[in-house]
C-alpha cells in the first residue's frame, strides 16, 4: 500500500459487520499506516461483530451512543488518551430512520420517530464536531468526513425521511466546517455513495430493485464499500488538504445521469 496515514490517528465511528462502509474504511487505514479508535453504539457492539474488526486492527474499541454528548466527551477524551495526543481524522458513518424501520410511509410518519431518527443520523454530526471543537481534540489539517446518500438532492421515494436526514447532515458539514477551518484548519465534508448492501442499505424499501436500476444508470457501475473506503483514506491524508464543505460524490457517475443506453433498452424491450 501508499503509508498514506503514516503517524496519523483517528477515530472510526460505524462498524457493524463485514459490510459496514467504515468496517472497511478501518481495514485501509489500518494498511495504511494509521492507528485508531472503533466506536459503536452499545448495542450495535453486543449485535455485530466489531470485537473481530478491533483485534484484526489492533484498535480500541469504546461504546458510545452518538446522540449522547456525555457519550462523545468520554469517547473523545480516552481516544485522545489512548492515542498519546490529538486526532487527524473521523469518520462518522451512521444512520438509522426508526419510520424506514417500522415500516410508517413518508406521508404519515411518527414524529417522535423523526426527532429520533433525525437525531442519530444528523445531529449526532453536529454533537460530535462540537465536542471535538470545544476539546481542540482535532490536530492542524485533520480531516472529518461523514458519509451521505443522493436523496439529499434528487427524490427516491423509499429512502423516506432518511432524504432529510441526508440533506441536514450535508448542510451540517458545511456550516460547522466553516468554523473547524477557519479556527483550526481542519477540513470537514461529506461522501455521498453509491447504494451499497449493507444492514442500513438493505433496511430500504426495494433496495434490490434501487441498486440495480443505479448500476445500470452509472457509466462506471455502482461504487463498492471498499472504493468507498479508498475515496475515504483519500480524504484523510495529506494529498487533500484543501477540499473543505464540500458534498463529494462518488457514485460511478451516476448523479450527472439522465438516462443510460442499459436504461433505455430496457424500456424499449418488445
Ligand atoms: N448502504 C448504503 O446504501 C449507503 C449509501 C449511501 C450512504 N450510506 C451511509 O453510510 C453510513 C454507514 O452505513 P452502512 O451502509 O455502512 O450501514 P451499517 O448498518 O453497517 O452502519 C450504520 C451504523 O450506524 C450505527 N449507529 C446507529 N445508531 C447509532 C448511534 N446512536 N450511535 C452510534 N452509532 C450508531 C450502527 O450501529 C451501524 O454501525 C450511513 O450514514 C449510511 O446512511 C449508506
Amino acid at each position: 500500500m501508499y503509508n498514506l496515514l503514516k503517524g496519523k490517528k483517528g477515530i472510526i465511528f460505524g462498524a457493524l459487520d463485514e459490510n459496514s462502509i467504515a468496517w472497511k474504511v478501518a481495514e485501509r487505514a489500518c494498511e495504511e499506516g494509521a492507528e485508531f479508535v472503533l466506536t459503536n453504539s452499545p448495542s450495535a457492539i453486543r449485535l455485530g461483530n466489531i470485537e473481530a474488526l478491533a483485534e484484526k486492527t489492533g484498535a480500541s474499541l469504546i461504546p458510545a451512543d452518538a446522540t449522547s454528548i456525555d457519550d462523545l466527551t468520554h469517547l473523545i477524551e480516552k481516544a485522545t488518551q489512548i492515542l498519546g495526543g490529538k486526532i487527524d481524522f473521523v469518520l462518522h458513518s451512521i444512520g438509522m430512520s426508526v419510520n424506514v424501520r417500522k415500516k410508517r410511509p413518508y406521508t404519515d410518519p411518527n414524529y417522535d420517530f423523526t426527532a429520533k431518527g433525525a437525531d442519530v443520523s444528523a445531529v449526532s454530526f453536529h454533537k460530535l464536531m462540537n465536542v471535538l471543537y470545544h476539546k481542540k481534540a482535532m490536530n492542524q489539517w485533520g480531516s472529518i468526513v461523514a458519509l451521505s446518500y443522493m436523496a439529499a438532492q434528487r427524490v427516491f421515494p423509499d429512502y423516506n425521511d432518511m432524504a432529510d436526514n441526508k440533506a441536514y447532515l450535508e448542510s451540517i458539514a458545511r456550516s460547522f466546517g466553516y468554523f473547524f477551518g477557519r479556527d483550526y484548519k481542519v477540513r470537514v465534508n461529506t461522501i455521498s455513495q453509491s447504494p451499497t448492501p449493507t444492514r442500513a442499505g438493505q433496511g430500504v424499501k426495494g433496495f434490490d430493485g434501487f441498486i440495480a436500476y443505479s448500476d445500470k444508470m452509472s457509466p462506471l457501475g455502482n461504487a463498492t464499500a471498499l472504493e468507498c473506503a479508498d475515496y475515504t483514506i483519500s480524504l484523510f491524508s495529506d494529498l487533500t488538504k484543501k477540499v473543505t464543505l464540500q458534498n463529494l460524490f462518488h457514485d460511478g457517475g451516476f448523479s450527472n445521469m439522465g438516462v443510460s443506453t442499459a436504461v433505455m433498452e430496457k424500456f424499449t424491450e418488445e
